[in-house]
């Protein structure tokens, strides 16, 4: 087949590239043209597509900025991304720009699918409309579906092949085609009556993530007020085989998704005059956290008796999660700007962010960076660290990631 993905990050180009690995023919449109040009000079910018990955395709994957290139594609995925305005309401935006670009070229016979996170309807209500102004109808003359992403950035056990893929089309033989495609490179492909159930699937799956982590957030607040050390409950909990699924207290949310999926749900619930409150309760705890973290920070640095104003503090992890440069929404920038504004003298480490170019901070070297700080904080705990060796090299350490469970320190401290 002759495939085009519309959008070509952490979503769309690894499964542009499993596509192509499957043998078919690949055209990724990106309105990035530094994107457009490192494909086509085989530089991958995603930690997870290793350039030999690119170099494998023998030329099935060709990147483009020219919409007329998706003309000639049986199907055409969109993988744009969907934040958040100023006011938290769903941006929409990139959508309706990549769908009235396509409407231009749509061809008969084609199959849309959109793989954007979404509040339930938007394929049917946003979507819709915008192909139909290329003069053709939706499930007569093109096909078009819903098949929510469920790619983890930086996992190698689940990968776009192993992991079960939702699908939903408008109409009966829309969710055929678009069962077919994925069949291509997937190798459970579920089928759903609609693109709103899998719409809302998606959402449930990272709300559930959301509320779970802000629950064990809240008891990292409560455990620290009760004396009690939350990874042994955790832990504790943990060893039951059944009923329970673990997840960890942090620095507060990241990424594209969890801390912004929610709001795309309670909008649409706010339209039917709905008021999801395990959904707000949520997004209220988590985002709190990365304060409660700097207010931690600051009562380790009292103890050692030193004010927070011109205390050097080194973050080790920038990212939102571990292994991966992505820091959108990581909860790091926060608490950067608020040790910032209590004077704190900010310094970071992360091989996998050379530059917080907006908050003028490059990383820097792991020992100097040590040697240097009156305190190291772990946020975000990338793979190769030896943590053993941070806590003996700084003056003072706060764990808000649990990796120095093993450790024993009188310089430690942990969330
Ligand atoms: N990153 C994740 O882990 C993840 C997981 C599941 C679902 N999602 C969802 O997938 C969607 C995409 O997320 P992402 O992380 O891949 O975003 P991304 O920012 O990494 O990639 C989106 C790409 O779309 C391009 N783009 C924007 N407007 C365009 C247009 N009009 N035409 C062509 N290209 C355009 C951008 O230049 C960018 O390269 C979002 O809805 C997100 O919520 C993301």
């Amino acid at each position: 087949m002759k495939i085009g993905i519309v959008g070509l990050g952490y979503v769309g180009l690894p499964l542009a590239v499993a596509f192509a690995e499957a043998e078919h023919e690949v055209v990724g449109l990106d309105a990035d043209g530094r994107k457009v040009e490192a494909l086509n000079e085989g530089r991958s910018y995603i930690e997870d597509i290793p350039e030999a990955a690119l170099a494998a395709l023998s030329g099935r994957l060709r990147a483009t900025a020219d919409v007329a290139d998706l003309a000639s594609c049986e199907a055409v995925v969109i993988c744009v991304p969907t934040p958040l305005t100023g006011s938290r309401e769903p941006d929409l935006t990139y959508l309706n720009e990549s769908a009235s670009a396509l409407a231009s070229v749509l061809q008969p016979g084609q199959l849309v699918v959109l793989e954007s996170t979404t509040y339930p309807g938007t394929t049917r209500e946003r979507l819709l409309p915008v192909l139909e102004e290329s003069g053709m109808k939706a499930g007569r003359d093109f096909h078009l579906a819903f098949s929510p992403e469920r790619i983890d950035p930086g996992r190698t056990d689940y990968t776009v092949r192993t992991t079960p893929k939702l699908v939903g089309g408008i109409t009966p033989d829309c969710t055929e085609r678009a069962r077919e495609l994925y069949s291509l490179v997937c190798e459970e492909v579920v089928v759903l009556s609609g693109p709103e159930p899998a719409e809302l699937a998606k959402l449930l799956e990272n709300i559930f993530r959301s509320v779970n982590i802000a629950l064990v957030n809240e008891l990292s607040q409560l455990c620290d007020r009760l004396g009690i050390d939350v990874w042994e409950v955790i832990d504790g909990a943990a060893t039951k085989p059944f009923g329970f699924m673990r997840f960890d207290p942090g620095p507060g949310m990241g990424g594209h998704c969890l801390p912004v999926d929610p709001f795309y749900l309670a909008f649409k619930a706010r339209e039917h005059d709905f008021y999801p409150e395990f959904i707000e309760l949520a997004g209220k705890v988590n985002r709190a956290q990365p304060g409660y973290c700097v207010d931690r920070i600051a009562r380790a640095l009292n103890e050692a008796e030193k004010p927070v104003k011109g205390s050097r503090v080194l973050m080790l992890g920038v990212s939102y999660k571990p292994g991966v440069g992505d820091i959108r929404e990581s909860p790091a920038l926060e608490i950067v700007a608020l040790l910032r504004e209590l004077g704190a003298k900010v310094s970071y480490h992360d091989p996998f962010v050379p530059e917080l170019s907006e908050l003028g901070l490059s990383s820097v070297e792991l020992e100097p960076g040590l040697a240097e700080a009156d305190i190291a904080a772990i946020v975000t705990p990338h793979p190769g660290v030896d943590y053993a060796t941070v806590v003996e090299a700084a003056p003072l350490t706060i764990d808000f990631r649990g990796v120095t469970r093993e450790i024993e320190s009188p310089s430690l401290v942990r969330l």
